[in-house]
């Protein structure tokens, strides 16, 4: 399965924050919020990631996680002209995903839940059509909704409803077959021009074959949206971090973790961070 990260727009919304600094690489309390979002693809066992953002960003993204070599990965980069919609993701990526299936996921994203990487590894093993990551959230006309059988089968899905049919919000994670490159030069632009991730999920949702996994209650998936929900992610993350004694995303523990590096590897980039606690508990994991 290839892997993307789709890291680009405008947050406008966390202006002045965003005039010159990309939303992805905003801390979220020790590290950059794109680490989460890359942590969850390593998790589910995804190595070959493109990160798509703006032209004027891809340089920072670059100068921060290079080829991916050093952490076991193979990161390319591309430009994304103008935010056209997150299903543009597939015309841009569409020969990085070749013809295999691919994982989705949008750079400002948070998960953080017991088990994910058992949730992720089996849901990625052998995709047919759509796998969609469901929430419950009090304000889910904030986002697409879904509603699902018993099987989890997708019976119903919208973006933004005025009246949502249930509070189960899907989350920017997304896992598709090889079909997803065609569907998604299928599709049309929305009312407001973009190329909108619900217009392709309701094709697989047409088919039978789009499936919801409910996150369900002690999970944690966490908006940074604004001003407010960015300061509230980065305390939830440092009040975790500091009471388990753990780190929350820690891409040099996930590649360990995963045998994507080994420990002497993993202890030579802590050292190049020795200076910060994360360096020290990079060096302490690989001891
Ligand atoms: O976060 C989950 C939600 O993400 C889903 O529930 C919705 O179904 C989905 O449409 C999307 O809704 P948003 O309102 O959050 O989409 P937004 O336009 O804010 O874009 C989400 C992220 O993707 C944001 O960080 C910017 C990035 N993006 C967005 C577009 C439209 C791009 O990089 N390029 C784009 O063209």
């Amino acid at each position: 399965m290839k892997g993307i990260i789709l890291a680009g727009g405008r947050a406008t919304r966390l202006h002045p924050l965003t005039l010159s600094v990309s939303k992805q690489l905003l801390p979220v309390h020790d590290k950059p919020m794109i680490y989460y979002p890359l942590s969850v693809l390593m998790l589910a066992g995804v190595r070959e990631i493109l990160l798509i953002s703006t032209p004027h960003d891809l340089g920072s993204f670059r100068a921060l996680l290079g080829d991916g070599g050093q952490l076991g990965l193979d990161i390319s980069y591309a430009a994304q002209e103008e935010p056209r919609g997150i299903a543009e993701a597939f015309h841009i990526g569409a020969d990085h995903i070749g013809s295999d299936d691919v994982a989705l996921i949008l750079g400002d994203n948070i998960f953080h839940g017991p088990g994910f990487g058992e949730v992720l590894q089996h849901n990625a093993a052998d995709v047919k059509g759509c796998v969609l990551f469901g929430y419950r959230v009090p304000d889910p006309e904030r986002y697409g909704v879904a509603e699902a059988d018993a099987q989890g089968r997708i019976v119903t899905l919208e973006e933004k409803p005025t009246r949502p049919r249930s509070n189960l919000a899907v989350t920017g994670l997304y896992f598709y077959d090889n079909d997803v490159v065609e569907i998604a030069r299928s599709i049309e632009p929305s009312a407001r021009g973009e190329l909108e991730i619900t217009d392709v999920n309701l094709v697989y949702a047409g088919r039978g074959a789009a499936t919801l996994v409910d996150l369900g209650r002690g999970f944690t998936w966490l908006d940074t949206g604004t001003h407010n929900s960015l300061t509230d992610a980065s305390h939830y993350m440092q009040l975790m971090e500091q009471r388990q004694g753990i780190r929350v995303a820690c891409i040099e523990e996930v590649a360990l973790n995963m045998g994507y590096i080994d420990a002497e590897a993993c202890h030579r980039l802590g050292r190049q961070l020795a200076n910060s606690d994360y360096g020290q508990y990079v060096m302490t994991i690989s001891a």
